[in-house]
């Protein structure tokens, strides 16, 4: 039996090329061959956006470069997080089970609540609570996330197992994040140093025009250039050189880091071709973007198909864990 792969982006801004890169392509491939659940995580985004300006808006928009990317709602099942209410019941159940010194103990609590003084909620402290919901509603095998979403992980097994423990079966499964093989992407920012992030202002987005693309690329930080032949690539220049690895032929790479060795690489030149790179990538997933984003039928089919698919395994999963804890109708 193929494996139930399953995996969530909070809808707090446009999808970037790290996104894409480390994140939704591989979705897209992983649709081919599994039972997938992807989906938009919009009450996870309330935890450090609680009074969002438009949420609707940012999850339809989420959800339109889902799509223009390529997944497929008839492969995929596709939805947005708040349309199947039983993950909201099961993060409930959970919390019973979830105690305050291991959740103020994680790493993401603790940054958020540091860089957020002043809205250290309730929620961001459940945070991986919910992410545990989300995950093991659906019995999810393999989890497609970031390295940043590891600790995460480690804490939905550890409720999925506790909850086994404590009402003595055998139900939820234990989750693994997933990183396709020892392809473990970390797609750079173009301010230097630092990894592409939507609060980092330094990306490159998939709803990005052709001349914001090439403009943000001849803009990106480098320096003086190498004096010394095959001197040490300073973070920088590696943060293009890593970029063009994932988005350029190898010839090119290696055009180009052959000009450094020798001291004769003109950055110029280097952006120029990966902003050409980069367009080539994008331009495709951009033009359907405003295409899909003009269908509103197709993205309101799309968010409705999904929606029933994953409430049919939610509803289900949910009146087992009512059996199993003891809850039951007394009518
Ligand atoms: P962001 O960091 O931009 O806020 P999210 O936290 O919503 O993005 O992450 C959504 C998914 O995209 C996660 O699986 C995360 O690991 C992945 N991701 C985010 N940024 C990058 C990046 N720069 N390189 C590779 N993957 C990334
Ligand atoms: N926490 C994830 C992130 O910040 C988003 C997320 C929420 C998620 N629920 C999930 C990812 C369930 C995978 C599975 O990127």
């Amino acid at each position: 039996m193929s494996d139930i792969v399953l995996s969530g982006i909070r809808s707090t801004g446009n999808l970037h090329l790290g996104n894409y890169l480390g994140a939704v392509k591989n979705f897209v491939k992983m649709q081919e061959t599994n039972n997938c659940y992807f989906f938009i995580a919009d009450y996870h985004s309330l935890t450090t956006h609680p009074t969002p300006g438009d949420l609707h808006k940012s999850v339809r928009q989420v959800l339109v470069e889902y799509l223009a990317a390529g997944l497929n709602p008839d492969k995929s099942t596709l939805y947005i997080q708040s349309d199947v209410p039983e993950i909201a019941e099961l993060y409930l159940l959970l919390n019973m089970n979830a105690y305050l010194g291991e959740l103020e103990r994680t790493t993401s609590f603790k940054d958020k609540a540091r860089k957020n003084t002043n809205n250290v909620n309730a929620g961001l402290l459940t945070y991986p609570v919910l992410m545990a919901a989300d995950i093991i509603i659906h019995h999810a095998d393999k989890v497609p996330v970031g390295k940043d979403q590891e600790q995460n992980l480690e804490m939905a097994r550890k409720f999925a197992r506790r909850f086994n423990n404590m009402y003595n079966v055998e139900y939820f499964k234990e989750p693994v994040a997933y990183n396709f093989g020892n392809e473990l992407v970390k797609v750079p920012g173009l301010d230097g140093t630092g990894k592409m992030g939507k609060s980092e202002g330094n990306g490159i987005y998939l709803a990005d025009e052709e001349k914001v693309i090439r403009k943000k690329i001849m803009r990106a930080v480098t320096d003086s250039g190498p004096t010394e032949p095959n001197s040490a690539i300073p973070e920088p220049i590696q943060n293009l050189f890593t970029i063009m690895d994932i988005v350029s032929t190898p010839d090119t790479v290696e055009h180009f880091k052959n000009l450094y060795n020798t001291c004769e690489i003109r950055y110029g030149d280097l952006k120029k071709q990966l902003a050409e790179d980069v367009v080539k990538l994008i331009a495709p997933i951009n033009a359907k973007i405003a295409e899909i984003d003009a269908d509103d039928e197709y993205v309101k089919r799309a968010a409705k198909i999904g929606a029933e698919k994953a409430r049919e395994s939610a509803v289900k999963t949910i009146k087992e864990v009512r059996e199993i804890i003891g809850i039951r109708k007394f009518y």
